[in-house]
């Protein structure tokens, strides 16, 4: 493959491909050129080539939390790492560490632990997407996030060209945030994730629907509250292998305890969940966008899912633009009736595509 002269691409790149099946939402959207990351070592290179060539270059995981509203007019690499490796800690016999390259498959290192007495990630279970887009946003569901079982993460700093291992405390994990999309935004490419990991540890059911859904067992292990996650996220979120969607589109808003007593005046029923910050509320943008009147709503093959009002869904033919209309829309509305500002969860591709509200 070459492009103009002295402009030689590399062979093994794909040109102008689909980017639709790549991604959980399923619109249409095509990538200048594309290639896999199978090996560590080839990164630099893969990166000089796009850099030589003046291409804008996107790491893809696992494409669950990604909109895309345009084609892209670089190189997509797709993280295709391997391998999960487990050891103890040492000097602790009670800690093991797992280790995990960031292109498996996040669900299915769930199930590996939880198959080699490893508990802790029972309650992330069917999280779709990737172990290396892990860290990024602190995935988190069910009462436990990435923070409380995130040992380290190894990384390729795109500036110096180096291999950096940092710790959690440095990941500087919060709410769907990390140093990923603030000072290391664009320039890491994660590369392995490691985990901390106890045989010992207890069942988190802090989770109100969780406790509901084991109300009958009275010692549930690790088995169990995986069984319960799966089941309360098939039966509200919908699979994208059916209907294309990224899970919660928006993150849940934060407001100040002010704030939601006066929105309680009109709204009594309006729920709110405690935050780190004692003054901070954190309440379901769910509960906002079905009382703004948008659940089950369509526009085209755009819609707000049924079971779930804070999950945006593709009935088949949706573009990515027209998502991101109907985002804006459900945006706008829960800004006029709550004044309440909706951020998005979901990475809207280009940047710029979103217009808040
Ligand atoms: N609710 C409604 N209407 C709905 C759905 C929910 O009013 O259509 C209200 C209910 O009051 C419910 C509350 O919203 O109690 C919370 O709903 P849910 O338990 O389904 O969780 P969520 O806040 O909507 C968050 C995460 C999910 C995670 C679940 C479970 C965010 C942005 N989303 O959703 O994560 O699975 O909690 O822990 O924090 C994701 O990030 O993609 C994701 C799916």
């Amino acid at each position: 493959m070459s492009e103009g002269p002295g402009r030689v691409l590399n062979s093994s790149w794909l040109q102008n491909e689909a980017l639709g099946p790549l991604t959980s939402f399923g619109v249409p959207a095509r990538a200048r050129y594309f290639t896999h990351l199978e090996q560590e070592d080839e990164l630099p290179i893969l990166l000089a080539q796009a850099d030589h060539n003046d291409l804008p270059v996107l790491i893809l995981g696992g494409g669950s939390n990604m909109l895309f509203t345009d084609d892209f007019p670089g190189l997509v690499i797709q993280i295709a790492l391997r391998g999960i490796s487990v050891r103890a800690e040492s000097g602790a016999n009670d800690w093991v560490l797992v280790n995990a390259a960031a292109g498996e498959n996040w669900h299915s290192l769930v199930e590996y632990c939880l198959n080699n007495n490893l508990p802790g990630l029972e309650n992330l279970a069917l999280i779709p997407g990737s172990t290396g887009a892990a860290p990024v946003q602190n995935i988190g569901a069910y009462g436990v996030e990435l923070a409380d079982v995130l040992h380290s993460v190894r990384y390729f700093d795109r500036r110096n060209q180096q291999v950096h291992q940092i710790s959690a405390d440095e990941c500087q994990l919060s709410y769907r945030d990390s140093i990923f999309k603030h000072a290391l935004k664009d320039h890491a490419v994660i590369l392995s994730v490691c985990l901390r990991l106890s045989r010992h540890t207890r069942p988190r059911l802090s989770y109100p629907a969780l406790q509901q859904a084991l109300a009958n067992n009275p010692q549930p292990g690790a088995r169990d509250v995986f069984d319960a996650v799966c089941a309360i996220r098939r039966s509200k979120l919908p699979d994208p292998r059916v209907l294309g969607n990224a899970g919660s589109f928006f993150r849940n808003p934060l407001v100040t305890v002010a704030k939601w007593q006066l929105l309680r005046q009109t709204w009594p029923d309006l729920p709110a969940y405690e935050t780190d910050v004692p003054d901070m509320r954190k309440l379901p943008a769910a509960w906002l966008i079905e009382h703004a009147g948008w659940k089950g709503a369509r526009a085209g093959d755009a819609g707000v899912h049924t079971q779930q009002a804070l999950v945006l869904v593709n009935h088949g033919q949706a573009t990515g633009r027209q998502i991101l209309a109907l985002a804006q829309n459900v945006a706008r509305s829960v800004k006029e009736r709550f004044d309440i500002t909706l951020e998005p969860e979901v990475n809207i591709l280009p940047a710029n595509a979103w217009q808040g509200w």
